[in-house]
């Protein structure tokens, strides 16, 4: 009998598992897949940081690096860029096998499938074990949203599993949705030489974030070549000889890759939830307490399966937090702390409340910015783009929220 049971092996299971078997307790963990590590690891934040870092120094070295008095041409080996890349997540997927161990944690692979609250199936082609367990974390991440109009070809119409694998580099590539994902990737084939549109239904890119560090992040990506079409939503598409032709409304826009990147949604299938009577929200996700109980109490769950940012480092915030659930019956994730992060050139990051947020809440603050065109480091670098925004109570000067448009968030600490 296992104390705790894992159900998924990404950074929230992983995680989770770990801080589980410091605290002295027999985990097991169940992943589908052969590699652990989850989406982030294997086709997610890893890959694509790998890729961005490339994308950069390419385009570094062909349109800037002449400014530094480097001077030279420069030609794109992408086979040898994927190969870097896939040697990262090797490295990284391997490191968590080796944690595994080292925590003396049972690895299983096949998907998990609970029967009982006290007993998951392993189920593969061949074989199916039973492990009975005091406690399951359901951390299960999610997959790409379709959409209902344009389902995925996985050649013409690509999620970024595919976009962080391509084998050319696309004359034109269609990303719909301008959050995390289509600016990350947009950015890598952009700087990698192809022409990019960014679709998106909002009237801001960036999603929740800052709305000022949206716009200058919008006005810099347009700078750097990328188009940015705002308030403009995909209605239909098709794909045809020549690649893929979207139709938005009052006009259509054609190119031959179209990567959509409209959200992410909880995944939940085989899980067997029904055998335990554990009901989804209407969003697709898992209820939980705030202490991460399903209506079924000895069953969790965490990560992008159940409400809130769909964040690695959340997931894994989480994955510790229920842990010590489990063993000590304390333990608590301030989400006001949480950090997000879209690695463009330069990156953006911000946390806490957005001035929007303190607005919605009347809440009276006072606001420092400081631009990286003043500063010297930033000068030396030769990228002054952006600015730091620190959002603070009026009277307390209690910070409540930090907005950073900029390159490398080192200058802004040594500012600090
Ligand atoms: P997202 O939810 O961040 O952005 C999707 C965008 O698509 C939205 O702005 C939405 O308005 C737009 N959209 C939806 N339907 C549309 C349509 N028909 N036409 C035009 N635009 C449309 O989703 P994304 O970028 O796919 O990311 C998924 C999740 O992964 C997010 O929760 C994100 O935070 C996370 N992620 C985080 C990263 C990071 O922290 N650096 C990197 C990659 C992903």
């Amino acid at each position: 009998m296992f104390d705790v049971t894992f159900i998924g092996g990404g950074p929230g299971g992983y995680t989770g598992a770990i801080k589980a078997a410091q605290l002295g307790l027999k985990v097991a963990l169940i992943d589908k897949d052969k590699n652990l590590g989850g989406t982030c690891l294997n086709v997610g934040c890893i890959p694509s940081k790998a890729l961005l870092d490339s994308s950069e120094h390419f385009s570094f070295m062909n349109k800037d690096a002449s400014k530094h008095g480097i001077e030279g041409q420069f030609k794109l080996n992408l086979q040898n860029m994927m190969k870097r890349k896939n040697s990262i997540v090797s490295e990284l997927t391997s490191g968590v096998k080796y944690l595994m161990k080292k925590n003396k944690i049972k690895v299983f692979h096949g998907t998990g499938q609970i029967k009982t609250s006290n007993t998951v199936n392993v189920v593969t082609e061949n074989s199916s074990d039973v492990i009975e367990t005091e406690n399951i974390v359901i951390a299960t991440g999610s997959v790409p949203f379709e959409l209902p109009f344009l389902k995925f070809d996985y050649k013409k119409v690509i999620h970024s599993t595919q976009a962080l694998s391509l084998e050319s580099v696309p004359e034109h590539l269609l990303v719909i949705g301008g959050g995390a994902i289509g600016l990350e990737l947009g950015s890598v084939w952009g700087r990698l030489g192809a022409k990019v549109t960014v679709i998106e239904a909002m009237d801001k890119i960036c999603g929740s974030m800052d709305r000022e560090v949206s716009l200058e992040l919008q006005k810099i990506l347009s700078s750097q070549g990328i188009d940015i079409l705002l308030d403009s939503k995909v209605k239909s598409g098709e794909v045809n000889n020549a690649g893929v032709s979207l139709n938005l409304g009052n006009k259509s826009i054609s190119g031959d890759i179209c990567r959509v990147a409209v959200g992410r949604k909880a995944y939940t299938q085989e899980l067997g939830l029904k055998n335990v009577n554990i009901s989804l929200s209407d969003r697709g996700t898992i209820e939980v307490n705030n202490k991460f109980q399903t209506n079924v109490r000895n069953i969790y769950a965490i990560g992008d399966v159940i409400d809130g940012a769909m964040l690695a480092h959340k997931a894994e915030e989480e994955g510790v937090a229920v842990s010590e659930l489990i063993a000590s019956g304390t333990g608590f994730v301030n989400y006001l702390t949480l950090p997000s992060v879209i690695y463009t050139h330069p990156e953006v990051a911000g946390v806490g409340y957005t001035e929007e947020q303190l607005k919605e809440k009347n809440i009276s603050y006072k606001k420092g910015k400081f631009l990286f065109k003043a500063n010297g480091r930033a000068k030396a670098m030769g990228d002054t783009d952006g600015f730091v925004k620190v959002l603070s109570d009026e009277k307390s000067d209690k910070i409540l929220g930090c907005h950073i448009v900029g390159l490398g968030l080192l200058i802004f600490y040594r500012k600090l």
